[in-house]
């Protein structure tokens, strides 16, 4: 492998990729990578199939359609109150990070990453010539320590550019708290830190509300909040994702975009335009289906003497099983034919959580009754 992208890989993961070919290749239930097997809401596929065939099929402008724009800006006044300055319509959430810590830091920065953490914000601030300075969320609650990030703001200080923060937090299922992002929020004041927050998993919170730190006193002018479609109407290989927050935020993420892919997508554009205007209990119902699955996945988890952490959001769930996740999680495939991932891969401190593995529970009720059946097999 040339040496550049030798260092972009070993900054992430190549795990999903291989296990998700593991999986093909062996048969195994894949719970690691996290796609749902079904589709989306019938009423937002017929959009897409519509917006082919009605002719919408060239480049769509670089800010994204109207239309979609248009929804953007309506769902966030009508979930959270927010008013953003402007919006830009982007390839997954993952174009937007990666645009927005681009656009937003310059080479000797660093950005505040908690960890674990998405796979790709590493690599994100990499691209910019930046570092990551992580501050460390330990199971079993996962829960933000203020030292911590103070800890870390101050051995940074006067290099620190942005955080990245990400609720409902993927790979630990939780929905971060009010006083845990006024924390965040204070530190972001104080410093005059960017706010750059990931929130694809916004309506999929079992427990508890999902905010947006941009709602809290003095941070929409510093918050570029980033969503996308995938998660929150079951179409993740749609790739339609969003920002929208400050006028020069937007701005600054808008033009490394431009140069990236400019723009793409336009008919599942349309199509997410109609996502975001299906009525709320639309969302309900995905979320309660989901909530079912999330609770039935515990319970085999549970029962084949694993210790299941319970979620308040996304569709991860973490189980404690014991011993080492990497060896374990090697050998399920030809075990017990299921794919899962050691949540160790997402921390840069390899031994924060050394015996806890992330299982996706995004699938048919009949496929995780057969994954648990599989798991109670391992005796
Ligand atoms: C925290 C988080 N952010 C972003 C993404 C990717 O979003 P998108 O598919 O819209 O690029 C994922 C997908 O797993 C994720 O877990």
């Amino acid at each position: 492998m040339p040496p550049a992208a030798a260092r972009l890989a070993g900054l992430g993961t190549t795990i999903f990729t291989e296990m998700t070919a593991l999986a093909v290749r062996t048969g195994a239930i894949n719970l690691g990578q996290g796609f749902p097997d079904t589709d989306g809401p019938a009423a937002v596929i017929e959009a897409a199939v519509s917006a082919l065939r009605g002719g919408q099929n060239q480049y769509a402008p670089l800010p994204g359609v109207p239309a979609l724009r248009e929804a953007i800006l309506e769902h966030q006044r009508a979930w959270y109150g927010l008013e953003p300055e402007d919006v830009l319509v982007t390839f997954g959430a993952t174009e937007a990070i990666a645009s927005a810590v681009m656009g937003l830091c310059d080479p000797g920065d660093e950005v505040i990453v908690f960890e674990p953490s998405y796979d790709s914000y590493t690599a994100c601030v990499a691209f910019a010539g930046a570092s990551p300075r992580f501050v460390t969320l330990r199971p079993p609650d996962f829960g933000l320590d203020p030292g911590a990030l103070r800890a870390a703001i101050e051995a940074g200080r006067g290099r620190v550019r942005a955080m990245l923060v990400n609720t409902p937090h993927n790979p630990t299922g939780r929905v971060l708290s009010r006083d845990e992002l006024q924390t965040i929020a204070d530190a972001c004041i104080e410093h005059d830190l960017v706010c750059i927050t990931d929130e694809v998993y916004e309506h999929l919170v079992f427990n508890g509300d999902h905010v947006p730190p941009a709602t809290l006193p003095g941070m929409a002018e510093r918050t570029l909040t980033i969503s996308s479609v995938g998660k929150s109407f079951s179409v993740t290989g749609w790739k339609i994702g969003w920002c929208s927050g400050p006028e020069a935020l937007v701005a600054a993420t808008r033009t490394v975009k431009q140069f990236l892919t400019f723009a793409g997508g336009t008919p599942l554009q349309h199509a997410a335009a109609a996502a975001l205007r299906l009525p709320r209990t639309e969302l309900d119902a995905l979320r309660d289906d989901l909530r079912a699955k999330r609770d039935q996945l515990c319970e085999g988890l549970a029962a084949a003497g694993l210790k299941p952490l319970v979620p308040a959001g996304t569709y991860f769930i973490n189980a404690d099983v014991g011993t080492d996740s990497t060896r374990w999680c090697a050998t399920l495939p030809e075990r017990c034919g299921i794919v899962a991932i050691p949540t160790s891969v997402f921390y840069d401190d390899k031994d924060a959580a050394p015996t806890l593995v992330r299982f996706a529970f995004c699938k048919r009720p009949q496929v995780i009754a057969e994954a648990a059946r599989r798991l109670a097999s391992l005796g």
